[in-house]
């Protein structure tokens, strides 16, 4: 086996570097941030890779081409990681990526493109909430006023990026628009059972799922649990409660153009929480997602029907802010013929699926155009858990095909 083990056991390494292990919880600009960023500019550098950090804390790696002039195709995935995570969502694209190189500069092979592999800082959102903040940057759909944006804890993504090394101003310079990219290929866990079922170790993505991200403010009022007659609340969990299972209801219903939608309650915060006080403040969040932007759209648009109707009956009062909205994001259909045919000529036959988890490779078609290579994912497709695996036979055949398509990938015409 060339790479599959060494992958495993990186994994394994930087599982090490959590917030709160022995579970793995992995923040962006954060202590365990610049831990993993340090392993993983050792390995890049260690398999011929020029590597550093960019302004916004990604870890970006070439391995250049032979020409100095030639393009460039790009390939990684993330390094932060949701709270109690598995180990491979994110770092699984970034480790093949570099197994690649060091696998090309051990034979003393150059490609004809530059290889950039980067491991993005900041994809799942879980500090600042707002996703894909390296990918956007490089996309060129950045949002300055994300650096005002606070954690819980109060601190703005621009002091917490001054206090890590990085320049908050830096960003405009992260753009890859028009800078001779010429492909983005990422490959990622599957992070749900289709492989599995199939008996398959990889697959080609078709597209990637477009996404909202919704805040629900309920505001009720506080009461004292003992004398406040039911008839006469304004129960802001109870209205909130009422609002999570529309959400269920919605997104369990065929959405518009008959493309299935799921939904997410994730966040919910309740104030003054004490057991015998009437909830006043509530603030939950909704992730809602499908592969057509229409059929997601409507169903936004029904959410704040229901939850406005909601209130009214309840004598609440509902902020709803959907303060962050991607479109679903299609893999170009000659990267995807690509990596069929690698995977075709690792005798394993190819399967096509499409992502409804998200990706960096989402904040790419301004760039170049993208495709996807998905890896079996183990336990019944469990992800964002600890239970999440993937064997390392997988990962080799997974890292074999990402090699041959990065050596049969012939750079169009210019
Ligand atoms: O939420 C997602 O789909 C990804 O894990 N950020
Ligand atoms: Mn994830
Ligand atoms: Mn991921």
């Amino acid at each position: 086996m060339r790479f599959g083990q060494d992958i495993l056991r990186q994994a394994d390494d930087l599982a090490a570097f959590s917030e709160d292990a022995p579970r793995i919880t992995r923040r962006y600009l954060t202590p365990e941030h610049r831990q993993a960023g340090g392993y993983l500019l050792g390995l890049m550098r260690d398999a011929g890779m020029e590597a550093g950090y960019d302004a916004l804390g990604n870890v970006v790696g070439r391995y250049r081409a032979e020409a100095p002039e030639a393009p460039t195709v790009m390939s990684g995935s993330h390094m932060d990681s949701v709270r109690n995570a598995g180990r491979y969502d994110g770092l699984f694209g970034i480790l093949t990526a570099i197994a690649c190189v060091r696998d090309l500069s051990s034979r003393g092979k150059r490609l004809p493109f530059t290889f950039e592999v980067v491991a993005f800082a900041d994809e799942e959102g879980v500090r600042f909430g707002v996703t894909l903040v390296g990918s956007k940057a490089m996309g060129g759909s950045f949002d300055p006023a994300w650096l005002d944006v606070k954690d819980a804890g109060g601190t703005t993504l621009r002091e917490a990026l001054v206090a890590f090394g990085g320049d908050p101003d830096g960003w405009r310079g992260l753009d890859r628009r028009g800078r001779d990219v010429i492909a983005y290929v990422e490959s990622h866990i599957e992070q749900g059972p289709v492989l599995l079922d199939a008996g398959l170790p990889v697959g080609v993505v078709t597209a990637i799922a477009g996404g909202s991200r919704i805040r629900v403010t309920v505001t009720g009022l506080a009461g004292h649990a003992g004398t406040v007659p039911m008839g006469a609340r304004r129960d802001a969990l109870a209205a909130a409660a009422e609002m999570a299972l529309a959400v269920e209801r919605i997104a369990s219903s065929p959405g518009r153009d008959g493309v299935a939608l799921v939904g997410t309650v994730g966040v919910m915060t309740v104030a003054p929480g004490a057991i015998n006080v009437i909830p006043q403040d509530v603030t939950f969040t909704v992730d809602l997602r499908s592969a057509s932007d229409g059929a997601r759209r409507a169903a936004v648009a029904e959410l704040r029907e229901a939850f406005a109707a909601i209130a009214e009956r309840r004598r609440v009062e509902v902020g709803v802010d959907e303060f962050y909205e991607l479109p679903a994001a299609p893999c170009d259909g000659a990267l995807q013929d690509a990596l069929a045919a690698s995977i075709a000529r690792q005798r394993v036959p190819v399967r096509r699926l499409a992502s409804g988890a998200g990706h960096d490779a989402m904040a790419f078609p301004p760039v170049c155009p993208i495709a996807m290579l998905f890896v079996r994912c183990g336990a019944n497709g469990i992800s964002h858990h600890p239970d999440e695996t993937m064997s390392a036979e997988d990962a080799e055949i997974a890292t074999a095909v990402l090699l041959d398509f990065l050596e049969h990938y012939e750079p169009p015409q210019r």
